[in-house]
Order: C-alpha cells, then sequence, then structure tokens
C-alpha cells in the first residue's frame, strides 16, 4: 500500500514537479487545488510523465468541510503545502487577499489536521524571510528581518503559526531560493498566467518574441557586474527536496518537530550571468536593456546548504545551464 501524500496546490508550478516527484520515490500524491492560479491542462502533463491520472480535487484549502472529507476517506501520511498566492507586487496591491489565502488558508488546513488527528506537513516558505540578509550566504539560523511585502509577511507568519502548533504538528518548513527552469520533458513547467513578474519568464518570453525586450533592474548594485545575485535553483531539485523532506516526517526517529531548511544551490547568479548562461545554453541572443532599479529588490541572496545536505541527505544536482535550457525548451512547448 503507497503512502499517500496530498499536495495542496498540486497543479501550480512547484507543486506539479513534486507530484511527479512523490510518485517517482513510490509515493501516491493526491492533488487539491482551486485553479486560481493554475490549469488542468498540468494534470495532462502529470499523467502523461507517471502514467495515470492522480486523484485530484477541486477547491479552496479554505473550504475545511471538503478538506475533512477528503482527508478522512485518504488518511494521507502528510501533506505538503504549496497552495498559496506567491507575487510580491501583488501582495502590496492586495493585502487582504494575501492575509486570507496564504494565512487564513494555512490556519484551517492546521484546524482540520488537527480535528483529524493528521501531523505531519511540509511548509513552502521563502528566502524572503531574511530580507536583505544580515549574512552571505545565508544559514537557516540567519536572523530574519522585518517582512518587506505582504507576501513575505504571510511566509513569515505562516513559518510562527507552524512553529507555536509544535508538537502536535510536525514541520518540515522549507525556504525556497529563486524555483527556475521546467521539467526536461517540457510536459510540465512554470505556467505564464498575465506579464510575469520574474526574471526567467520574462526572459524566455523575450527571446520567443512575446515581449519586446528584458529590462535588467539596474546594474549600480555593489556586486561583481552591478546586478542583483540570486540563488536559482531547478524547479525538479526542489520538488526532489520535499520528497526528502516527506521522508523525514514519515521517519519517526527523530524529535525535531519544527525544521527549518534553506532549499537553494549554494551558488550565486547576476542577472546578467544568468543572460549570459542563456545564451551559452541555448545559442540564442537575449534583447535586454538596462534600466532603473525595482522597489524592494534584494541585493543579493545565496544560501549555505550545509544542514540540509546533512540532515536531508539532499544536494541540488543541475547547474544553471540545465536550468535555463529546460526553461527555454518549455517556452518553446507553449509557444507551439
Ligand atoms: C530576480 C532578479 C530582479 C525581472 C521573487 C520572490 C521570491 C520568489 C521568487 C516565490 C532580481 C531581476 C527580474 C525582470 C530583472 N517567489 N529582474 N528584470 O524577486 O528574487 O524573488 O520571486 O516563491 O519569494 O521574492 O525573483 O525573478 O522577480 O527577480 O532584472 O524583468 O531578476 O531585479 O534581481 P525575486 P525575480
Amino acid at each position: 500500500m503507497k503512502s499517500k501524500i496530498i499536495v495542496t496546490g498540486g497543479l501550480g508550478f512547484i507543486g506539479s514537479h513534486t507530484v511527479v516527484a512523490l510518485h517517482e520515490a513510490g509515493f501516491e500524491p493526491i492533488i487539491i487545488d482551486n485553479l486560481s492560479n493554475s490549469q488542468l491542462s498540468a494534470l495532462d502533463g502529470i499523467e502523461k510523465l507517471i502514467g495515470y491520472k492522480p486523484q485530484f480535487a477541486q477547491f479552496d484549502v479554505n473550504d475545511a468541510p471538503a478538506l475533512r472529507q477528503l482527508i478522512e476517506e485518504s488518511k494521507p501520511h502528510a501533506v505538503i503545502h504549496f497552495a498559496a498566492f506567491k507575487a510580491v507586487g501583488e501582495s502590496v496591491e492586495k493585502p487582504l487577499m494575501y492575509y486570507r489565502n496564504n494565512v487564513g488558508g494555512l490556519v484551517t488546513l492546521l484546524e482540520v489536521m488537527k480535528e483529524t488527528g493528521l501531523t505531519d506537513i511540509v511548509f513552502s516558505s521563502s528566502c524572503t524571510v531574511y530580507g536583505e540578509p544580515a549574512e552571505i550566504p545565508v544559514k537557516e539560523s540567519t536572523i530574519t528581518k522585518p517582512a518587506e511585502s505582504p507576501y513575505g509577511a504571510t511566509k513569515q507568519m505562516g513559518e510562527v503559526i507552524l512553529k507555536d502548533n509544535a508538537p502536535w504538528c510536525n514541520t518540515q518548513c522549507l525556504r525556497y531560493f529563486n524555483p527556475i527552469g521546467a521539467h526536461p520533458s517540457a510536459e510540465i513547467g512554470e505556467l505564464p498566467l498575465g506579464v510575469p513578474n520574474n526574471l526567467i519568464p520574462y526572459l524566455t518570453q523575450t527571446v520567443a518574441g512575446i515581449r519586446e525586450s528584458l529590462t535588467v533592474f539596474g546594474n549600480d548594485y555593489d556586486t561583481p557586474d552591478g546586478t542583483c545575485i540570486r540563488d536559482y535553483i531547478h524547479v525538479v531539485d526542489l520538488a526532489e527536496a520535499h520528497v526528502s523532506a516527506v521522508k523525514r516526517l514519515i521517519d519517526k526517529s527523530y524529535q525535531n518537530a519544527f525544521e527549518v531548511f534553506n532549499i537553494g544551490t549554494g551558488n550565486g547568479s547576476t542577472v546578467l550571468e544568468v543572460i549570459n548562461s542563456f545564451e551559452s545554453a541555448t545559442g540564442l541572443k537575449v534583447p535586454h536593456t538596462i534600466g532603473g532599479r525595482r522597489a524592494g529588490d534584494v541585493v543579493k541572496v545565496w544560501a549555505e546548504t550545509t544542514k540540509v545536505e546533512n540532515v536531508l541527505g539532499w544536494k541540488a544536482k543541475r547547474n544553471l545551464e540545465t536550468m535555463l535550457r529546460d526553461a527555454w525548451n518549455w517556452q518553446v512547448k507553449l509557444s507551439k
């Protein structure tokens, strides 16, 4: 009998790749998604990759009765909670929507988990909680700073809520750095809904001719080439980190009820380095101009990965060129 794992937001960018990785690791994923920021076509892509259509329930995590019924019927071993809004700029314009969905959704999920005796959760957090990091590379013990957006605040609140519910609730809290790329099959990837805020989808849409030119937000920062530095991580590596976290939750040989891990590669790349890496990986030019700084941008952030390697036994395997080549192959598939 395969261990069932509920994946909220399982048709989203990271969720869909995690569903595939869970299957490949011998788990049975069950998807919850309200399709507010994803599309049903992701389920077809998942089916092509794993050979069957996983159980999918379309409802919002704030729908407690539906959540309770699914948990009671499926008796999962754990939940991976992705369902949340994640656009920094949008969160500034619509803070209440973010608090209702991201914080309210987590509270509802935890209430129903407590009622149904489900204790194990993997929580999707973000390096955003560090703000402009107090030290580089960032450790899990690096001080977190006041959030610079409602989105970041919802991630910080989520971590506090989970910590306050230990030890009845067992949490593996994963702080993502910058997830990019797509499954190498190009069957699943990051669905573009509107004008992309993030660098890679905007870059690939520019190369595909959908966007005029990529604007590099500032080249006067204190970095080697003046552009901001990020720790970009392949979405398949990130998905595999979630499988490692689920395995740790199910393995009751440890007692920590709230554990935090930085999920990054440990390498930082500037925006111009990303552009150059894309051009050498694909042989295609990226039309770009240098523009002004973007408000709220952190200058440099990348992960210190000793803890996740030693405790979870996970390490990113894919390099930047692979991430960018897979991102481009997905864009080509979308443009067909
Ligand atoms: C990366 C770099 C930009 C677009 C955000 C969230 C984070 C996570 C990932 C959810 C920056 C530069 C970007 C463009 C550019 N979200 N850039 N031109 O801001 O590091 O992280 O998304 O999990 O929580 O904060 O990602 O891709 O927007 O920006 O020059 O058109 O690319 O200035 O230096 P960011 P990003």
